[in-house]
């Protein structure tokens, strides 16, 4: 069937549904091959659109019931138990029309047939290595059943699940098991309903045959809860670590946010065939197997932590998406930018706040910084989309959990507990929009939002201007802030015209003995040592009282605004913050902006008069490793050529690339005996022990061995190979091989091969093992990685395969951009023959090409023609082609 033509959807254009459901009813026959799914939906006219009920409503265009489908072989259509003949009902594109009868209420049945083994898109019903699952966020459910296929449209669901009880023993959906019986011919039947009301991207099926880890909660009240954890049979020692996460993110919610869990089980399922990370379906979500299976020999320290944070994340969803979810999509971030949040506030209870801080902030400006200077810019909350999919960014994400943190600084934690208590006093069970969310909040904490929305509006990241100077004779310190905002591509207008947004701007003045007590102008007595300013205008002065000597202003403690700050600090200043300043993410970033300072220097070939003060102060942070070593891990680590490149008009591949890595080598030799020492008496890892200071020793081995490797020669070499072979655990296996891979060919490819052999029948660290090649900087990677593409261990069809193999490839700065070109066109191949099979993940790889303005001229044009040489494909799926239309406008 002919999908409908792609167009845009305008967030002005919302319309509250014609029809509600008030019951679904779902019976899925799943035979041999097919799955046939017989759909009873009770329907209801809303009293305000019922025809000739309100003088607004007009009866013609009301009375026509449309529903989504997509893919669907319909076998049955009835209204009120009366079968429709083909010539009373349409099927055109997507879409469902009839007539229904005119009462308050009537009931739809529809009957459709579908093929799982033949869907390769993973989404709606699929299958998953020998287990069928589903996947319906964000339009999964049209390719499930006809339905009202949007958010605001809540039902009660009742599911009856029938299959061979040998095949699929397991047989799950939302909700409670209400009945389970055993057939006649093999086959066995369960009867699930979920008494809560939810959109259809909530939706979810598991059948299978899978092994189950059970554990018990006790919520606050005294519920016993069932954490039911669902893996492939041979997985359930590796379940241990997010079950024991899921518990406490449990507690932390119920603690923090007063939210308890509200039904009697809540399932986990863990799919190797999953777009994303994972899935709040309600309580039955399906998780990426990588953020579920852990063990110490195969997940790195990275992998447990983002395991804790998914688990988190997915439960969270039940109150914020679930309970309160979304009107309609382009309010995404209303439940994934307040979810990321609290996901986010967990893991810094859990673990090292500033240190979590410190990753977010690099992960925002590696990833949502280029978002915003990219076709794609948009606004947190979007204003049109062709194909939502294309939307869950990380400026939905992860910006959208800064606009979160910003309302959270603003009010103060009491504040901010006592606005979410208003969110859901007022709107449990509801579809709501962000300015809902922002009303509730403004109206709990007694905040003042007006201007602050405009986050929800605006795109692009605020660039804020620093200048100051202390007057001595009159004791005062003098702040003064400018903030602009650049227009954003993207859209064929763009977004020119950008307005002063609301920033809080966490502010600290150190002094050689530390942190000065800080007084206003105009206040009577200091009022601690950070202070929170609210710069509303372009340009803004703040005035601190009894400043006897000048002070380094420290700006934007903990990174309090997503933006991108320019200060008049000098080199020394940086250096002084680095070691003095009382707030660890802006002592992290002292450093991080007098390295940037030096390697823009090198990259426009200008001497770097900071690169001494530079030298020195990371050879003492290297040689007090022992007194942080969590932090000093963070602090050595250099700036990525992502964030660097943001910095830089026109992103100079290969310089980017070499003054990097001359950079690394001089530091090398500058302090080999302390990164030798460091590579060889940090302890071995303690298997699982997650504290910060194991984490970080083992991190810290890691970034030594890195480092040596840009030096190379024999020594080095011997160590990295000893560090490979006695390795206990993956962070300190993957650590060393990384470094191998630096060595070059020669040292890497027996280590490669030998981790192979020792790894091959565990799916997730094949992964590793590709995507490790992936991004290693050899002449032939790009030749490497084609061949990859043909081994036997690759699979097109597993998303996990692609992000490792050739979204590595697409992040592998120097041989991406080749300079022939080649890079480009491998990866253009790649989408066109993914398009037809992941439209999804076709959209993700397609997206290393759109930045094209960032480049040279030649690249420019290279860039160009692959986008081109796509766009031309007829049938080009609306996921690929929304990102093309964008990218070349
Ligand atoms: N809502 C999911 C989350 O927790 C995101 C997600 C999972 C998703 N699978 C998807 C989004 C498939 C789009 C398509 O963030
Ligand atoms: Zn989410």
């Amino acid at each position: 069937m002919p999908s409908a033509s792609p167009s845009t959807i305008h967030r002005l254009d919302y319309q509250p549904p014609a029809f509600l459901v008030d019951h679904v009813f779902l019976a899925f026959e799943i035979g041999a091959k097919t799955v046939e799914v017989r759909t009873t939906l009770s329907l209801r006219r809303p009293p305000s659109v019922r025809p000739g009920a309100s003088p607004g409503a007009s009866p013609g265009a009301s009375n026509a019931l449309i529903l989504q489908g997509r893919g669907l072989d319909t076998r049955r259509v009835a209204l009120d138990g009366h079968d429709l003949s083909p010539d009373s009902y349409t099927i055109a594109g997507d879409h469902l029309t009839l007539t229904p009868p005119l009462g308050e209420t009537f009931t739809l049945e529809t009957t459709v047939v579908l093929d799982p083994t033949a869907n390769t898109a993973l989404e709606g019903l699929y299958v998953s290595g020998g287990m069928l699952c589903t996947q319906c966020e964000a339009e999964g459910f049209r390719r499930i059943t006809w339905y009202l296929d949007r958010p605001d449209v809540m039902a009660r669901f009742r599911v009856s699940i029938t299959a061979d009880r040998t095949r699929f023993p397991v047989l799950l959906s939302n909700g409670n098991l209400i009945h389970a019986e055993s057939l006649p011919d093999g086959r066995h039947h369960t009867l699930w309903e979920d008494p809560f009301p939810k959109p259809s991207y909530l939706f979810a099926l598991v059948a299978g045959d899978l092994a189950l880890a059970e554990e018990t909660f006790t919520t606050a009240s005294g519920r016993a809860v069932a954490l039911r954890f669902w893996v492939e049979h041979g997985n359930e020692q590796q379940v241990g670590h997010a079950l024991a996460s899921l518990r406490r993110a449990m507690a932390w919610d119920e603690r923090v946010f007063g939210l308890e869990y509200d039904l009697d089980v809540y399932n986990v399922v863990a799919a190797s065939h999953f777009n994303m990370g994972a899935m709040e379906n309600k309580s039955l979500n399906v998780f990426n197997a990588k953020y579920v299976l852990a063990r110490p020999e195969t997940a790195t320290d990275g992998d447990f932590l983002a395991i804790e944070a998914v688990i988190a994340h997915e439960y969270f969803h039940n109150w914020t998406g679930n309970r309160v979810t979304c009107r309609d999509w382009f309010q995404l971030t209303l439940k994934e930018g307040l979810t990321v949040f609290r996901d986010r506030e967990f893991s810094s209870d859990m673990n090292n706040r500033g240190l979590q801080r410190i990753q977010q902030v690099r992960g925002l400006r590696a990833g949502q910084f280029p978002e915003d200077n990219s076709p794609m810019a948009h606004p947190i909350r979007p204003d049109s989309y062709v194909e939502i999919n294309n939307f869950y960014t990380a400026t939905v994400y992860e910006k959208g959990a800064e606009v979160i943190r910003m309302i959270h600084t603003l009010a103060g934690p009491e504040g901010f507990r006592r606005g979410m208590d208003c969110y859901f006093a007022r709107h449990d069970g509801q579809a709501v929009t962000c300015e809902d969310f922002i009303a509730a909040l403004e109206d709990g904490a007694g905040l003042d939002l007006k201007q602050f929305r405009r986050w929800y509006s605006q795109a692009g990241t605020p660039k804020v201007t620093a200048r100051w100077s202390h007057d001595a004779s009159a004791r005062t310190f003098t702040l003064h802030l400018t903030q602009t905002t650049t227009p954003t591509q993207g859209l064929p207008q763009g977004q020119s015209e950008k307005l002063p947004l609301h920033l809080p701007v966490a502010v600290g003045l150190v002094g050689s003995g530390g942190d000065l007590p800080l007084r206003l102008a105009g206040e009577n007595t200091p009022g601690g040592t950070t202070r929170v300013l609210s710069l509303t205008e372009a340009e803004q002065t703040f005035v601190f009282e009894d400043v006897p000597t000048a002070p380094v202003p420290s700006l934007f403690r903990g990174f309090s605004a997503p933006v991108v700050v320019s200060a008049a600090l000098s080199d020394a200043d940086l250096a002084f913050l680095l070691v003095h300043d009382s707030d660890a993410f802006n002592r992290w970033d002292a450093g991080q902006e007098l390295a940037t300072r030096v390697l823009l220097a090198s990259i426009m070939g200008q001497p770097s008069p900071g690169q001494e003060i530079f030298l020195s102060a990371w050879s003492h942070v290297l040689a007090e490793w022992h007194t942080d070593p969590a932090f000093a891990a963070e602090a050595l680590m250099l700036p990525g050529t992502s964030a660097l490149g943001e910095r830089l008009e026109v992103i100079p591949v290969e310089a980017l690339h070499t003054s990097r890595k001359a950079l690394l080598r001089n530091l090398a030799e500058r302090n080999i005996e302390t990164l030798i020492a460091v590579a060889t008496h940090t302890p071995e890892e303690t298997a699982g022990a997650l504290d910060p200071v194991s984490v970080g020793l083992r991190r810290l081995r890691s970034l030594a061995l890195a480092v040596l490797a840009e030096k190379g020669g024999e020594t080095v070499q011997r160590l990295i190979e000893k560090r490979f072979q006695t390795a206990v655990g993956m962070t300190g296996q993957l650590g060393a091989l990384s470094a191998l891979l630096t060595l070059g060919t020669t040292a890497a490819d027996p280590a490669l091969a030998a981790f192979l052999e020792q790894w091959r029948h565990d799916n997730l660290v094949v992964n590793k093992w590709l995507g490790l090649q992936a991004g290693a900087d050899w002449p032939d990677v790009l030749e490497r990685v084609k061949t990859l593409t043909r081994h036997p261990l690759y699979n097109t069809l597993e998303p996990n395969k692609i992000y490792a193999l050739i979204g590595g490839f697409t992040a592998n700065l120097v041989h991406f951009h080749r300079a022939d070109g080649q890079g480009y066109t491998f990866i253009a191949d790649q989408v066109l023959a993914l398009d037809g099979v992941n439209p999804h993940v076709a959209a993700r790889l397609a997206r290393s090409l759109i930045r094209w303005r960032r480049y040279d001229a030649t690249r420019q044009d290279l860039m160009k023609t692959e986008l081109r040489r796509i766009q031309a494909r007829v049938g080009l799926s609306s996921d690929v082609g929304e990102l093309l239309a964008r990218a070349l406008g």
